[in-house]
């Protein structure tokens, strides 16, 4: 069952652009983009090149696909929702490649059906989960959230999915139960980083327990109205929008409750410059580059960085009396 629920300030319906008129809108603005796009640079994949203007990347057959139906063109903010193409052919996910302008087309292959999720550790009803159980016992909700990655760039994308508490509630985590952890699918022959050296595969997060309780932590299975796409992390991925996007798992096939902080796959890989809270935060530069500001995906010029990603007021309370830098 499809739930269209926005989360933040609701749009007056006579705001919701409708839906003929939307798609019009949407062809303008691809004609837009391709116009701009040959003038800009394309970026590069490293975190230091992230703030090189970009356009819509030609990712070849899946920017082809016509996004389906969403209920508003903007987040709460009013700022626009990122192109669909944008949203299927900017990616990061280094178990395909480090190049994020060809993750959709190393991931066309990946299988993601069947799919289970197994969900245990620390709960009363461990059990384990087909994806269709997933999109049908819960109901699916849109959520327009901005996606910032540490490596300052940002989309604003409407996702489908449903809160991860429901899930959590479903299983009862014992009193014990502190943290959640999850993992994405371990398969080297269909994921040729995971033969790569550097990181230790696979790819892991990790929340507290009250954070992902959180009603903003979804497990997403879709966006713009559409099954989610191998490059955004189908069937299902964990979206946490007040966290730096890699907190955000794609391809779960693990969800474990424990009593002790999961170290992560970059908290591994770089301790001193990935930390396990993640949230954004403009006042903590990374080591290596400034947090103050991000380049929106499509836009020219730089936005200024919001606290947990411009949803403090929902989520400030989870860190009441902490040390946002030290819990970086
Ligand atoms: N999940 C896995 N398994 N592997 C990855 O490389 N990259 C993360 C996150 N989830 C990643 C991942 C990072 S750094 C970001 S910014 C987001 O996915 C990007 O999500 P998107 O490609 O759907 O925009």
């Amino acid at each position: 069952m499809l739930i269209k629920k926005r989360t933040g300030i609701e749009i007056p319906s006579s705001e919701i652009t409708p839906e003929h008129l939307y798609h019009s809108r949407r062809q303008f603005m691809k004609g837009a983009a391709a116009l701009s796009a040959s003038a800009l640079l394309a970026a590069a994949c490293s975190p230091q090149a992230a703030d090189v203007p970009r356009g819509s990347a030609d990712s070849g057959d899946a920017a082809d696909q016509a996004p389906g139906e969403v209920s508003t063109t903007t987040d709460e903010l009013g700022d626009p929702l990122n192109d669909y193409d944008d949203v299927i052919s900017y990616n990061n996910y280094y178990e395909f490649t480090t190049d994020k302008d060809t993750v959709a087309f190393m991931a066309e292959d990946f299988v993601t059906s069947p799919w289970q999720v197994e969900v245990g550790g620390m709960v009363r009803n461990p059990g384990v989960y087909d994806i269709e159980d997933l999109r049908t016992k819960f109901d699916q909700e849109e959520r327009i959230y901005r996606l910032r990655c540490v490596e300052a760039w940002s989309m604003v994308i409407p996702w489908m999915g449903f809160p991860l508490s429901k899930l959590l509630a479903e299983v009862e985590p014992f009193p014990e139960a502190t943290h959640v952890r999850f993992e994405t699918i371990y398969d080297p022959e269909q994921l040729p980083g995971q033969k790569r050296g550097g990181f230790k595969w696979p790819y892991v997060e990790g929340l507290r327990l009250d954070e992902a309780q959180h009603d903003l932590a979804i497990l997403a299975t879709g966006l713009y109205g559409k099954e989610l796409l191998p490059q955004n992390g189908a069937p299902v991925r964990l979206v946490v929008p007040w966290k730096y996007g890699f907190k955000s798992i794609k391809s779960i096939v693990k969800i474990e409750l424990v009593d002790y902080q999961p170290t992560s796959l970059w908290m591994d890989a770089a301790p001193n410059e990935y930390g396990f809270y993640a949230n954004v935060n403009p006042e903590v530069p990374h080591p290596r580059w400034s947090q103050a500001t991000e380049r929106r995906i499509g836009e020219l010029g730089r936005r200024e960085t919001l606290k947990f990603n411009g949803y403090e007021e929902q989520v400030a309370g989870l860190y009441a009396g902490e040390d946002l830098r030290e819990n970086f």
